[in-house]
Order: C-alpha cells, then sequence, then structure tokens
C-alpha cells in the first residue's frame, strides 16, 4: 500500500489518466520506467476466452475447457464442486498468461426471456450468491482475478447498452443486488465490472450511489470496477461516480479529457488518484502470481462431465430410467451428434475437445444398436422427411432417445429470446417419435426454459440437459446409464407459458426504460404469491432414488436476530441405489409491516447418501435470512414476530414447518412526519403515548354523536372509522374546529415531541 502510493507520487498526470484505460482489448498500460506491469483479462465466465491478439475483440481464442454454463452449474447446488471448477478455470489462465478471468456474471433472471439467462446462476439472489462466492474464492486461491459482473441489474440483452432500469430501492436491494452483495462480501472478487445500463436514470458506469457508496463504502469492495466492454459514455463522469478502469482501449481522447478535467479543476486529482490505487492494487497482486506452464486437460474435461452430470435436471421419469440394457435404441435428434454446449456472444469457449452425445452413448451402449436419424435441421426449416424418418425408427426400437436443442441462434449475448418454444419441426418431432414410441427420452439443450405442456405428457422421461460444456455429452450418457444418479435441481422455475411470467406485462419496457413493476415477486416469489401453476418449480429435479426427510429441529423456538438460529433434518436415502439430495430452507414471515414474499430461500445443503443411510443435514440462518430492507429506514431490519422455517425438497415440495419466534434488536430511528398515517403513528412506540390521548378525545366525541355502539352496529374504534391508513394531518384538518392551534402547526409540535425523546 505503502509502495503504491510512493509510486502514484511519481506518476504524472497524464500516465496516471492513461492507466484508467485499456491499452487494448484485453490489456492494461504498461508503464515500464515504474515497473507497473501491464495485466491481461479475458473472458469468462465458464471457460477461459484468451484472444492471443489483444487488438482484436472476437478473434478465435485459444482452446480452453468449456465447463456447463452457469443455469446448469447453479443446478448443481454444489458449492464445493463449483469452487473445484473455479480452480480449474484459474490453472487455465495462469497458463495461458491471463490474469483476471471475466466472470461470474450474477444478474437475476427476472424474464426467462433474457438472452443472457445461460450465463447467470438463478432467478433467486441467494442460491447466486453462494454458488458465485464459491467459484469466485476457488479462481482466486490460486492467484488469479475474477470479475463479478454486470453490476447491476442488466437483466434484458433488448437495448441494454442504453435502457434505464427503473427499479424500487427495496427491490434493487432485496432482489437485484444481494447476489454482488454477498460475492464481494464472502469471496473479495478482484473486479467488479459496471453494467451497460442505467438504473434510474444514471448509467451504471456514473452511479456514484451503485459504485461508490454501495459496492465501495457499504460493502467494504477493495477492488477495482472495471466498466463492460464500451459502457462508458462520459469518462470524467465516470471517474467521478467510481469507475475506476474503462475497457476497452485505447482512447486517447477520452484520456485528454481526463488530463484536462483535473487541470480547469471539474474533477480533484484525489478521485484519479484513488482510481489509480485501486488499480495498481490488482495490477501487483496478479503479478505475484507467476505465468506459464500447462493445464491437465483431461481432468479438466472429466471434471466439466461431473459438473454437467452433477447440474442436469431430471424433470419426469416414468421409470424408464436408467435404461434397462435395451437391445435396440432410436438415437434422433441433430443434437446427439452436434452438441450443443454453450451460447453465444463473449462467453464463447473455443473447446479443447468436444464429447459427441452419440459417440459417448455409444461407449456405454456397448454392441447395443444405436439407430441415428437427424429429426430436425440446422437451419429450423420444417421438413416432414425428417420427421417420418425418425417414426420409423423409434417404432422399431426398443427405447427412443430424442435429442433436442435449441437452434444455435436462439440463445445469445446481445438479443432476447423472442419466446419461450422448441421450433414447430421439434414439437412436430416429438409428438409423432411419442405417439408410436411410448418409451421415448427427450433429452433437452436450452440455456434457459422451455415450455413443454404441448408434448411433455406422451413422454416417458424428460432429462434438462442445459448448456452442459465440452464433456455434457458423456455426462448424458452416464445419467442414462444411472452410472450417476441425477442429482440437479432446478435453479429457475419452469413456467407453463411465457404469459405467466412476472415480468411479462412490463417486458422489455419502452425505448428510454423498462420498469421493474413486479418489484420483489421474480420467480418462485411471483407464483408462490399468486398461487400459480409452473410447469416445473424452483428446487425440482428427480432422482433414482428416494429421500425422506425426518426429525427437522431449530436451535431455538425464541431467538434474537443479532444470533440466528440453527435448522436441521435428517435425510435418508430409502431406495436401492446411492444418491445426493439437495434440502432446501425456506423462511417465511407470519407478518411484517411491508409484504413479504410467502417465503425466500435460506440456506440450502447437497448430501450424499448410500441406500439405507442416514445424514443430518444443518444450516445457520443469520441476520439475513429474516430480514427485509425497509427504503424509509434505509437499511435492513427486521420486526418481532413468528416466522415459519419450511425445510423441503423443492419450492413446491415442503416437508416441515418450524415455527420460532425472532426478537429484534434494532433500535430503529423514528421515521414519523408530516404525511404519516394513524396507523404509523399508532405502530411507532415513540408515536403512540403521543397520539394517544388526541385520539381517545376524537373517540369520545364520536361516542357522543354516534352512541357507544358506533354506526350500523359496528363498534366505534379507530379501524372501524377508517380513518387508519389517513394521515394525522389530514384527520386533524378535519377536525380544526376542536383543535387548540391550527392542524400542521399541532402535528409539527407532535413531531418535535417525539423527536425530542429520540436520537
Ligand atoms: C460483455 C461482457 C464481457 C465483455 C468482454 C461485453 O460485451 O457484456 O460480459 O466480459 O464484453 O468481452
Amino acid at each position: 500500500m505503502a509502495q503504491i502510493n510512493e509510486l502514484i507520487k511519481q506518476m504524472t498526470l497524464e500516465e496516471k489518466a492513461a492507466l484508467c484505460t485499456g491499452t487494448s482489448a484485453w490489456t492494461t498500460m504498461l508503464i515500464e520506467r515504474l515497473g507497473v506491469p501491464e495485466m491481461t483479462v479475458s473472458d469468462g465466465p465458464h471457460g477461459v476466452r484468451h484472444v492471443t491478439d489483444v487488438q482484436a475483440l472476437n478473434a478465435q481464442s485459444l482452446p480452453a475447457t468449456c465447463f456447463p454454463t452457469a443455469s446448469c452449474l447453479a443446478s448443481t447446488w454444489n458449492a464445493d464442486l463449483i469452487g473445484e471448477m473455479g480452480k480449474a478455470l484459474a490453472e487455465e489462465c495462469i497458463a495461458q498468461k491471463v490474469d483476471v478471468l471475466l466472470g461470474p456474471g450474477v444478474n437475476m433472471k427476472r424474464t426467462p426471456l433474457g438472452g443472457r439467462n445461460f450465463e447467470y446462476f438463478s432467478e433467486d439472489p441467494f442460491l447466486a450468491g453462494e454458488m458465485a462466492a464459491s467459484l469466485v474464492k476457488g479462481v482466486q486461491s490460486k492467484g488469479v482475478g475474477t470479475s463479478l459482473k454486470h453490476f447491476a441489474a442488466n437483466n434484458q440483452e433488448c437495448r441494454r447498452l442504453a435502457i434505464s432500469a427503473d427499479i424500487d430501492e427495496r427491490t434493487l436491494r432485496e432482489i437485484y443486488l444481494p447476489a454482488f452483495e454477498t460475492v464481494v462480501k464472502k469471496a473479495k472478487p478482484w473486479t467488479v465490472m459496471c453494467a451497460y445500463n442505467k438504473i434510474n436514470g444514471t448509467y451504471c458506469s456514473e452511479n456514484y450511489k451503485l459504485l461508490v457508496d454501495i459496492l465501495k463504502k457499504e460493502w467494504g469492495f477493495e477492488g477495482l470496477v472495471v466498466s463492460d466492454w464500451g459502457a462508458v459514455h462520459d469518462r470524467v463522469a465516470s471517474l467521478k461516480g467510481g469507475l475506476d478502469l474503462e475497457m476497452p482501449g485505447p482512447k486517447e481522447l477520452r484520456v485528454k479529457a481526463v488530463v484536462e478535467a483535473v487541470h480547469s479543476g471539474v474533477i480533484e486529482e484525489s478521485v484519479l488518484d484513488e482510481s489509480v490505487r485501486r488499480i495498481l492494487g490488482v495490477v501487483f497482486k496478479a503479478a505475484e502470481t507467476p505465468k506459464g506452464g500447462q493445464f491437465d486437460l483431461a481432468a479438466h474435461h472429466a471434471l466439466a462431465r461431473r459438473i454437467a452430470a452433477e447440474g442436469m435436471v431430471l424433470l419426469k421419469n416414468n421409470g424408464i430410467l436408467p435404461l434397462k440394457n435395451p437391445q435396440h435404441i432410436a438415437v434422433i435428434g441433430r443434437a446427439a451428434k452436434t452438441p450443443y454446449f454453450e451460447g453465444g456472444g463473449s462467453s464463447q469457449v473455443n473447446p479443447a475437445t468436444l464429447d459427441i452425445p452419440f459417440n459417448e452413448l455409444q461407449k456405454l451402449a456397448g454392441d447395443v444398436e444405436l439407430n441415428y436419424s437427424e429429426g430436425y435441421s440446422s437451419d429450423g426449416s420444417f421438413q416432414q422427411g425428417l420427421i417420418d424418418e425418425a417414426v420409423i425408427s423409434a417404432k422399431s426400437a426398443e427405447v427412443a432417445l430424442l435429442y433436442v436443442a435449441l437452434p444455435d441462434t436462439k440463445e445469445s449475448e446481445g438479443y432476447d429470446r423472442s419466446d419461450l418454444d422448441l421450433t414447430p419441426q421439434q414439437v412436430a418431432l416429438i409428438k409423432a417419435v411419442t405417439s408410436v414410441q411410448p418409451k421415448t427420452v427427450v433429452i433437452l439443450n436450452n440455456g434457459a426454459p422451455v415450455v413443454m405442456s404441448d408434448w411433455i405428457d406422451n413422454t416417458a422421461a424428460v432429462l434438462e440437459a442445459w448448456m452442459m460444456g465440452q464433456a455434457g455429452g458423456g455426462a448424458i450418457a452416464d445419467l442414462l446409464y444411472g452410472k450417476v444418479n441425477p442429482s440437479g435441481k432446478l435453479s429457475e422455475t419452469f413456467p407453463l407459458k411465457w404469459a405467466d411470467t412476472p415480468a411479462y406485462i412490463n417486458y422489455p419496457g419502452t425505448i428510454g426504460e423498462v420498469r421493474y413493476g413486479e418489484g420483489i415477486f421474480i420467480g418462485y416469489r411471483y407464483y408462490d404469491t399468486k398461487a400459480m401453476p409452473v410447469l416445473f418449480p424452483f428446487g425440482y429435479g428427480e432422482s433414482y432414488t428416494t429421500f425422506a426427510y425426518s426429525s427437522p429441529r431449530v436451535s431455538a423456538t425464541r431467538f434474537k436476530d443479532v444470533d440466528g438460529l440453527t435448522a436441521s433434518v435428517d435425510v435418508s436415502n430409502t431406495g436401492k441405489v446411492a444418491g445426493k439430495e439437495v434440502v432446501q430452507f425456506y423462511v417465511h414471515d407470519h407478518k411484517a409491516s411491508l409484504i413479504r414474499p410467502p417465503k425466500e430461500l435460506k440456506g440450502f445443503a447437497k448430501v450424499e447418501l448410500q441406500p439405507g443411510e442416514t445424514k443430518t443435514v444443518t444450516v445457520h440462518l443469520d441476520f439475513r435470512a429474516f430480514a427485509f430492507y425497509h427504503p424509509s429506514y434505509q437499511q435492513w431490519i427486521t420486526e418481532d414476530g413468528e416466522f415459519d422455517i419450511l425445510i423441503g425438497a423443492s419450492a413446491a415440495d415442503i416437508r416441515f414447518s418450524k415455527t420460532v419466534s425472532l426478537q429484534s434488536t434494532l433500535e430503529l430511528p423514528c421515521i414519523l412526519n408530516r404525511e404519516s398515517s394513524i396507523r404509523d403513528w399508532l405502530n411507532d412506540p415513540r408515536g403512540k403515548p403521543v397520539i394517544d390521548p388526541f385520539i381517545q378525545d376524537m373517540m369520545a366525541q364520536m361516542a357522543h354523536l354516534f352512541g357507544a355502539d358506533g354506526r350500523e352496529g359496528k363498534p366505534l374504534d379507530v379501524e372501524t372509522m377508517g380513518i387508519m391508513d389517513m394521515p394525522l394531518l389530514s384527520v386533524f384538518d378535519f377536525r380544526e374546529r376542536d383543535l387548540p392551534m391550527p392542524a400542521d402547526d399541532l402535528v409539527d409540535s407532535l413531531l418535535r415531541q417525539v423527536y425530542a425523546t429520540t436520537k
């Protein structure tokens, strides 16, 4: 630190300004005379995309392991496994001389249409935060940096470079920021990448509140903030807003503008120095890790296969899986021979090797005849001939395995999906094949939900294989043959149809803005609240074995918010094969002063069990598990009262509920003001005694007018008077004649009394 400060003193203003902008698409500035090394960054997030020609944005990158994308990673619910992946990514970065990997992305899946949803973890901030934190820790444990992106509220690709995500404060804090917050606090990423979009009218790249107040000050982020590529519009404003490093470069005019701004006093040099300090901190840290050498490709490929197998989700199984050695299998669908393993855009990895699902299946099938038919073409056109061919093959087989992947261009950075559908050809194919072959297993490749109501009933089984990375073909075979027992669970809800989804009415917004009108109710929070049926709920996935839950317990039934509590349950494998179960802990608040979702995920654990084995699963639920963000207090608060700890196998399969009673230790500041309602005053321990005499007086007068039994047989009290939600000032206004002074003076004087008793 002292050394860095010393160095900053030796730098010229021009050097400082230049250091804050890249010198190429992927590198920062080398300052030879001061011994400041260059730093190389590369995408990210599920593999290293190291473009050796640093001036080129989209050139072919060096071969690297393409791991499954984040939808699949999150569906493993196995944070340790994702930590291992992080270490492997770091080894590849080191071998390829990359200092910082540009990922992971933890934006929330607000709408299933989001073009980049495959790169993101979940619709739930807790799950996304935990999984991403583990990935970051894994990468950084080897001395390679990460870039947590895209900060924040980059939840659609449509008009992403200019759109303003208009979000109320509570929604931002409870839904769109917590995954970032968890990773920043738990894993300390070296860098955070700001998003392209605006939030409430201000570009994220110039957003002081976001980058400085929240990220750097409130969460204590010590690394550097880098722009998304091309997200800077006004370099001086962005420096002031807390954006340290602009990428890509070079941008000579912008550097000049910064120098001039310092000269003219538009920006203080100390602001620039702070960014330089942060950049140098990361640059020197990166330089401590010697680069070069080899990585173990075979080991990473095997890891990618394990992760893929653990993240794939068995959505339906009538018992056909695992396969019972069928002797004649129809393998249908292009995806069996042309794997769909990653999405389009900056995350596109050049896979070091690529498993072909058909070949991997053949390896496990041994001598069994696999009869392949294409089923659908690459261009998405309707071709009855391909369907007819598949039907003939399926009819004469014992089992049909139908590999269906979304068209290549459907899921990509830069644009959103237009619908949640498979192609008409694929739907017709599934219907035709299942009508002649009841033993049909559909294997899906997609990075985000597709709708299935039209065809799922006639299938024997459905496996969600996601964008499965380079080793996914083998993972599918492992699952179909039962070499691996499926243990993935959905990290996002699969809706019945697009029109059911929470952002439906507000997406994609108008020209300049998209209003997050559904507020905190995204994903299962929305479907739960509306008690809506879905295709598959959040947290759902089947196994080849069965699990029984027993002995739910909590460490305390009455507890203080600051202490939190632990919740446990015993889980037994009651089936015949070993398996892993994902146990989920949700919290339900009985009553709160603001509306809350029926339940929110606050803990989970994945446990491996042999047949007949029982293990105890325990999670700790801390202050934040019970708190909500209160915009009036501008902080996370807890309120005294009862909560249910819901323990389940999915959001729709809650096995136990334990009721506990929380005691809040918060001393909240008084927020009564001229607009506060009678309810606000009565709910405030300092306000109540102050207005009680007035209320009683008013009630006495009402009783005098209407009789103590009230009007129309209703007892007379403030509730039945219908004035609870009227501002005290308005109520006084109506009764001005009975007051000792004008209504507003009276309210002001009562407020003074209240504030005199508070700090
Ligand atoms: C993407 C980032 C990526 C960057 C560099 C941008 O278009 O949004 O995720 O890291 O390009 O390729």
